[in-house]
């Protein structure tokens, strides 16, 4: 890897021929259905990666377990992020998909890693710092100790590259320093994680100001009914200094020209008409619409078919776990050798 270790990968296809053959490992929590700013900011990468590295995707339920507390919810959306991330193109024929919580060594190695992690380190992680204040009535010890579930997550499986949106930079920072501290008290063991961008690596939601979120209520969803989607899109808010619609517009703070960036070869075209006012906002909005429904047309096929058969999910899920089987009691076996417990 040429990049200094600290700085993010950004991923092209030039760089894979100069690389070894390393591990990727990703996970995303089943806490709803995935928007657009998933897909763009971390999934897009998933499907790629899996072409070139040994790739492993773990829908983290130990993780949602934070926030979500109804057992039937928590099932249900873990299915439907399977299906979704299948649908979205990983392959189990070129990746392993799993659920978290069926390989449990992860959780003995979270626990063997809390004992390198300072518990300052925790409380200054910005993310855990948000949810103290968004959910003030639970705030439970996993929401301090979810970047040391993160790091266990990426290593017990040694991989070293991580593609994620940048919101995840602080937890990636977290899980290098846990990965120095372990190597540092106890041996050269663990690669320390990079980060992987896409060219999106902060999508922005309909109120054009914040990350798109689930938690925020500003997404787009990409498996929602297409009225949805409509509603979702139009409601987005543009270039709030454009206030007639002869008004010039400018593309490069307007959220619905920026996306436009990323559903079509065009959008040089589409933010000129803004900029010389010959197209408004609802024109862009509503082709963006189309340009949506149209790019996940296929994939929204695909995960109607699998929620269709929820047996062809949860074997998928089922043989990804046993696959990373050897890999995770292997690293468990030299991990508590080299800490002296046998
Ligand atoms: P989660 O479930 O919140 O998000 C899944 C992935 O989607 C990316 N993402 C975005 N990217 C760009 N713009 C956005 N608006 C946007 N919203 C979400 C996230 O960056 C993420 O890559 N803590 C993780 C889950 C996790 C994990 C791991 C990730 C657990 N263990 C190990 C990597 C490695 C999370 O909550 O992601």
């Amino acid at each position: 890897m040429s990049e200094p270790a600290a700085s993010p990968v950004h991923s092209s296809p030039a760089d894979a021929a100069a690389l070894p053959r390393v591990r990727c490992f990703s996970g995303i929590q089943p806490s709803g259905a995935p928007h657009i700013g998933n897909d763009l900011g971390a999934i897009r990468n998933y499907v790629a990666l899996q072409d070139r590295y040994e790739s492993i995707y773990a829908i983290v339920d130990f993780h949602a377990l934070t926030s979500t507390h109804d057992a039937d919810l928590l099932r249900r959306r873990t299915r439907e992020m399977a299906a979704a991330l299948l649908a979205l193109g990983l392959d189990p024929a070129k990746c392993t998909l799993f659920v978290q919580s069926h390989r449990p060594e992860v959780t003995e190695l979270m626990w063997l890693f809390t004992t390198v992690t300072p518990v300052s380190w925790l409380e200054r992680t910005p993310t855990y710092k948000e949810k103290r204040e968004n959910q003030p009535e639970d705030v439970n010890h996993g929401l301090l100790t979810y970047p040391v579930l993160q790091a266990a997550d990426i290593v017990l499986y040694k991989a070293s590259l991580v593609p994620v949106g940048r919101d995840q930079a602080a937890h990636l920072e977290l899980s290098r320093e846990i990965v120095r501290a372990f190597n540092n008290r106890y041996g050269p063991t663990f690669p320390e994680p990079q980060a992987v961008y896409t060219e999106a690596p902060v999508v922005l939601g309909t109120d054009g100001v914040r990350k798109m979120s689930k938690s925020m209520g500003n997404t787009i969803e990409i498996f929602a009914p297409a009225d949805e989607i409509r509603r979702q899109v139009t409601s987005m808010v543009t270039d709030t200094e454009r206030i007639k619609r002869t008004d010039p517009g400018r593309p490069e703070v307007c959220n619905v020209c920026q996306l436009h960036r990323f559903f079509g070869d065009d959008y040089a075209e589409i933010w000129d008409g803004e900029r010389t006012a010959r197209t408004g906002c609802v024109d862009t909005k509503k082709l963006l619409v189309e340009r949506i429904l149209r790019h996940y047309a296929p994939a929204r096929e695909r995960y109607a078919e699998l929620m269709a058969s929820p047996v062809t999910v949860d074997r998928v899920l089922e043989e990804g776990a046993e696959r990373l089987r050897p890999i995770a009691t292997a690293t468990i076996a030299e991990v508590r050798e080299k800490m002296g417990l046998r």
